[in-house]
Formats: C-alpha cells, sequence, structure tokens
C-alpha cells in the first residue's frame, strides 16, 4: 500500500500518517494536521464525488459518512480519522449501478446543477439506516445540513419518501 500526501502542495510537509477504511478499502494518508478530510478525500485520493462548498459546516456538499454517521467532512481534521470508516459517495453507487437512493432522485428530478446531490444522497443513506420510514417533517427535519442552490428540495423530499415505499 502506498501512503498519499494530502496536502496538494500547498502546505507545509505532510507529518501525520492515519490509517483509515475509505470505502471499504484500507488507505494510508499522510497529511498536515490543518488538513481536512475532505481535502485528504479529493485529493490525493481523488475521491471528487464528495464537494467543496462553503468549507464552514453549512452547506452539506462535502457530506460523507463516518462510521455510518453524516458528517461535515470540511469541518473534520484528517489526522482525527485515523480508524475510522469513511463512505463516500462513490461508495454508496456507481453509474452501472446506481444505488436505490440516487435512482429515486433521478426519477423524481430531483437533480438540478447536481453540485449539492452527492452530500444529499449520503445524508438520505444515514436518514434512512437511522429511520426506514421518515415523515416528510422528518425528512425535513434531517436534510436540515444540505443545503440545494437550486431550490430543489420538494423534489429531493419526493425522492425520499420513493425510496421508503
Ligand atoms: Fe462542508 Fe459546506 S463544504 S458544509
Amino acid at each position: 500500500m502506498t501512503a498519499v500526501s494530502a496536502n496538494g502542495g500547498n502546505r507545509p510537509a505532510a507529518s501525520i500518517s492515519v490509517t483509515v477504511s475509505v470505502n471499504g478499502r484500507r488507505r494510508v494518508i499522510d497529511c498536515s494536521p490543518g488538513d481536512t478530510l475532505l481535502e485528504a478525500l479529493r485529493s490525493p485520493l481523488g475521491l471528487t464525488g464528495t464537494k467543496s462548498g462553503c468549507e464552514i459546516g453549512y452547506c452539506g456538499a462535502c457530506t460523507v459518512l463516518v462510521d455510518g454517521a453524516a458528517a461535515h467532512s470540511c469541518c473534520l481534521l484528517a489526522a482525527t480519522m485515523d480508524g475510522r470508516e469513511v463512505t463516500t459517495i462513490e461508495g454508496i453507487g456507481t453509474a452501472e449501478g446506481l444505488d436505490p437512493v440516487q435512482a429515486a432522485f433521478l426519477e423524481t428530478g430531483a437533480v438540478q446543477c447536481g453540485y449539492c446531490t452527492p452530500g444529499f444522497v449520503v445524508s438520505v443513506k444515514a436518514l434512512l439506516a437511522e429511520n426506514p420510514a421518515p415523515s416528510e417533517a422528518e425528512i425535513r427535519r434531517y436534510l436540515t445540513g444540505n443545503i440545494c442552490r437550486c431550490s430543489g428540495f420538494a423534489a429531493i423530499v419526493r425522492a425520499v419518501a420513493a425510496v421508503t415505499r
């Protein structure tokens, strides 16, 4: 296994090595103390399905699962991920084999520009793991950590409801 650096060449040399399960695969990441999990995932791991938006924990574009719970990867330090299990959108479905949540987003027109979609899908996976039959109010409350700037919330809620039918 080859260690990869999360600092992208723009920061001081990496000084911490963490071993993380990413989408079921053991990865060793060399990072600097200030590197976020979002940075580590996008570069050098190349998992660019996790999007960078506000970078302050507001928009949810960067949502991933950490040990099964939805988390804003922009607010987590990569150095704290040693021994954790991280799941990104790449670990949920593929173009050839969509996850049922992804398929429902497509079927209900819940994708507009698509930038927020990976974060929403990851959050919905966490929601349904906790509560397989959420009410509309529960769906809306759970997804308050994700923002769709295209204002596609109604279709997104319909998509989640469709998965639970
Ligand atoms: Fe992490 Fe917006 S980029 S919450």
